[in-house]
């Protein structure tokens, strides 16, 4: 009688273990309900970091307090404090970011296309202060790295991994002297154009009416800078054929930092399906938007599905090896129902976690940041095997902005200095 109660506790305690081992393995999470699989999609994000590639919330610091930081609390909830709490985009600060369990960050270091021919390169250089200072400001939650290792090393850490990313070719101001400096102040990536053609690139909003067709000869070797430093190349912005001349210049992974399928939906921002064929030819990787209006062709509907809709059709067409996140939180007015803010990342792999025939543990992994580390690492060796060469230092042809040299004090000859 006793050894059939200890036979039976035997199996009792059996029966639980293999329940726990199911439970932590990736075992069927399409029949779990909704809480448990955000249990888990949040034990995913502790293990490898969620990386996203686009967050402007250095842009309302400038415009809400002219970049004074005693007045920004960001480590409050700011849904709770004015001004913040009554602004359309208020969906980032470091509480709700470790409730999202954020790992890596690229800030947007954005200065509007108005600047351009004016202050564009200052204002640039100020928000990639700003960004600095803040994340000086809050070392228990951030911390600055510039290399695939140290965004690994941030994680293990603890800490949520800051980079910057310039968002827009006119902040460089036809420079490659700017365009360096930017690099040595800890950028790793700058948009190509932003909603305005450069001198030398063209955006995506004007596809109508192309200056360049694309890049321009110059804009070519912009790009061959950018692989020679070790910056990616980031296509989000850019008009169809900018996309394609840069793919077909860059030896280096290109990244689109916030972009979806024009497959899924056909707007002038998002990419077609032969480009991203390129990218995966090219090694880079397309980070997901969840702006309404790049997801679908019913912005008000759109939620988690919707920006599941993209990650899927992406992956169905080029594998699970060139996708990402770049959710564009504080850059536009509305979110998808459910994302609404930073804390809401892991929802959306609780939702992935539903498809089984497509996600797992290691490919959710790959999705969240892995595969934005692998394209890090493939630039950073490109920048290695080019590190023989010098600097490319052609200044832009007269001819290529000569409309625009009203308000450019000219190099004086020697004999007036
Ligand atoms: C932030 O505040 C809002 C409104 O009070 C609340 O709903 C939300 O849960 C808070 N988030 C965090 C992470 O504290
Ligand atoms: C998103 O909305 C669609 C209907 O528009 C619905 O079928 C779907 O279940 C929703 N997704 C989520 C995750 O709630």
């Amino acid at each position: 009688m006793l050894l059939q109660k200890r036979r039976l506790l035997h199996l009792v305690v059996l029966i639980g273990i293999s329940a726990q081992l199911i439970s932590a393995g990736s075992l069927h999470w399409g029949n779990r309900p909704f809480e448990e699989r955000l249990e888990h999609a949040k034990r995913i994000l502790r293990e490898s970091p969620l990386i996203d590639g686009h967050n402007d919330v250095a842009m309302d610091i400038r415009s809400v307090v002219q970049n004074r930081l005693e007045e920004f609390p960001f480590d409050q909830n700011l849904t709770e404090i004015e001004p913040w709490a009554s602004r359309m985009a208020c969906n980032t600060d470091l509480p709700r970011l470790r409730a999202g369990l954020l790992g890596g960050q690229f800030w947007s270091a954005f200065v509007p296309c108005s600047s351009q021919y004016k202050n564009a390169a200052s204002q640039t250089l100020e928000q990639i202060d700003v960004i600095h200072r803040l994340v000086k400001k809050y070392p228990d939650d951030l911390q600055f790295v510039d290399s695939a290792d140290d965004i690994l090393a941030a994680h293990a850490n603890g800490k949520i991994a800051s980079m910057i990313g310039v968002e827009g070719g006119h902040s460089m101001d036809a420079s490659l002297g700017v365009l360096r400096t930017f690099y040595n102040a800890g950028v790793r990536y700058m948009t190509i154009t932003h909603s305005c053609n450069t001198p030398w690139g063209d955006t995506a909003g004007m596809e109508d009416t192309p200056e360049f067709d694309g890049l321009s000869p110059w804009g070519k070797s912009v790009i061959g800078e950018m692989n020679r430093l070790g910056m990616f190349v980031d296509l989000a912005h850019v008009s169809a054929q900018t996309m394609r001349d840069a793919l077909e210049v860059s030896v280096a992974p290109v990244i689109f930092s916030h972009s979806n399928a024009r497959g899924v939906c056909d707007v002038h921002r998002n990419v077609p399906d032969d480009v991203l064929l390129r990218l995966r030819e090219n090694g880079g990787v397309i980070m997901v938007n969840f702006f309404p209006a790049y997801l679908s062709d019913d912005p008000n509907s759109a939620n988690i599905s919707s920006v599941v809709e993209h990650i899927n059709y992406i992956r169905d067409l080029i594998g699970e090896d060139y996708v990402g996140i770049g959710s564009d939180f504080n850059g536009v007015p509305f979110f998808p129902i459910g994302l609404e803010d930073v804390s809401k990342y892991p929802h959306l792999f609780a939702e992935l976690l539903l498809d089984e025939e497509r996600w797992n543990d290691e490919s959710l992994k790959k999705l969240a940041g892995l595969n934005l580390i692998r394209a890090f690492r493939e630039m950073e060796k490109v920048r290695d095997d080019l590190s023989g060469m010098s600097p490319f230092d052609e200044p832009i042809p007269r001819e290529d902005i000569v409309d625009h040299l009203d308000c450019v004090n000219e190099w004086p000859k020697p004999k007036e200095l």
